[in-house]
């Protein structure tokens, strides 16, 4: 038996609970995980209220999760590479992962480097490889600059560090709380709110790119301020992407376990910090997605079930 985040109808956090659910052992090719991180993300949110049913609906009693790492307990057969005891960090596409096991497809899994701690190497895939794949949209070179929005949070906090890795100056948008935070990570902050504009213009001689990881508009700004559409990505504002042809890469464009695997090696080397603001067992998920859907959060928010 394992326990699951499950709910059973679209709704707020209310409808998420905690149960008992029985997994039968690994088919061909599967691995079963014990989970010892799983991050959560904005998107499990939007299924959950039922704001993505025509793209991706749920069928009830339906899980939830897709970032993983832990312990590998038992292999299917024909997997190579993996044995228990394994530490492993990596996704899995069933809707599964905020659970106490999981099975995984072994090509969703990497071993975890072993400097990695558990809630940072939980926390990599949905937010990692969206920052991995908007970053390689836009096309950076050394001497670019690049805005990113959102900048402090899961996609963004990573996103601004890959961008000044591909040698671009990065001005990241975000409130008060987080401009030390992105100051001591190499990026120039800029508050959003009224005047922003004026303050991107005044923050550089010229904006060569623009990441969107919030929406409500950034798009549009990116335009107003010169940025060709081709050198815009936008994770979330897809009526943007139709009315103005901007780039959408998002995790769906890098979601391999390779990508997750780099992320990991960068982790381990010291090259990229994944803030993790906030841990949570998993009995308690509803507090975990009330806190995520404030909006405001630093990095990550991570169940340790
Ligand atoms: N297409 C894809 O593959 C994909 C993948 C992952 C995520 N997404 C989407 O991308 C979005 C971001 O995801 P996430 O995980 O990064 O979310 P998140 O961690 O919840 O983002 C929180 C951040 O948003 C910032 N923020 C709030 N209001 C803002 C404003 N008006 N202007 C600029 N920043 C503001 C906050 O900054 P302050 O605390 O400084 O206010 C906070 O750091 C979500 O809509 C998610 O669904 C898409």
């Amino acid at each position: 038996m394992s326990k699951a985040v499950r709910f059973d109808e679209y709704g707020g956090t209310g409808v998420l609970y905690v149960e008992d659910v029985s997994l039968p052992d690994p088919a061909e090719g599967e691995v079963l995980v014990k989970v010892k991180a799983a991050g959560i993300n904005p998107g499990e949110a939007k299924v959950r209220e039922g704001l993505l049913q025509d793209r991706w609906p749920a069928t009830f009693p339906s899980g939830q999760g897709s970032d993983l790492a832990g312990i590998v307990v038992q292999v299917g057969d024909g997997v190579e590479g993996f044995a228990p005891g394994d530490e492993v960090v990596g996704f899995t596409d069933r809707r599964a992962s905020h659970a106490e096991y999981v099975l995984a497809d072994a090509g969703e899994l990497a071993l975890k480097p072993s400097g990695v701690p558990w809630e940072v190497a939980g926390a990599l895939f949905v937010a990692g490889t969206t920052a991995y794949a908007a970053v390689r949209a836009v096309s950076l070179t050394p001497g670019d600059t690049v805005v990113v929005s959102a900048a402090a949070g899961g996609v963004g906090s990573l996103a601004v560090q890959l961008a000044r890795q591909a040698g671009a100056e990065v001005i990241g948008i975000a409130g008060p709380a987080n401009h030390a935070w992105l100051a001591s990570h190499g990026v120039k902050p800029v508050a959003y709110g009224a005047g922003l504009t004026d303050r991107l213009r005044k923050a550089a001689d010229r904006i060569d790119a623009f990441i969107d990881t919030h929406g409500d508009g950034y798009v549009k700004l990116a335009l107003d301020l010169g940025v060709d559409p081709s050198r815009i990505d936008t994770v979330i504002d897809f009526a943007a992407v139709q009315e103005y042809g901007v780039k959408a890469e998002g995790s769906a464009s890098a979601s391999s376990v390779e990508v997750v695997a780099e992320l990991a090696s960068l982790v381990a080397e010291g090259k990229l910090e994944v803030p993790v603001a906030a841990v949570f067992p998993l009995d308690e998920v509803r507090a975990a997605f009330d806190e995520l859907e404030k909006g405001h959060t630093r990095g990550k928010i991570v169940l340790l079930p």
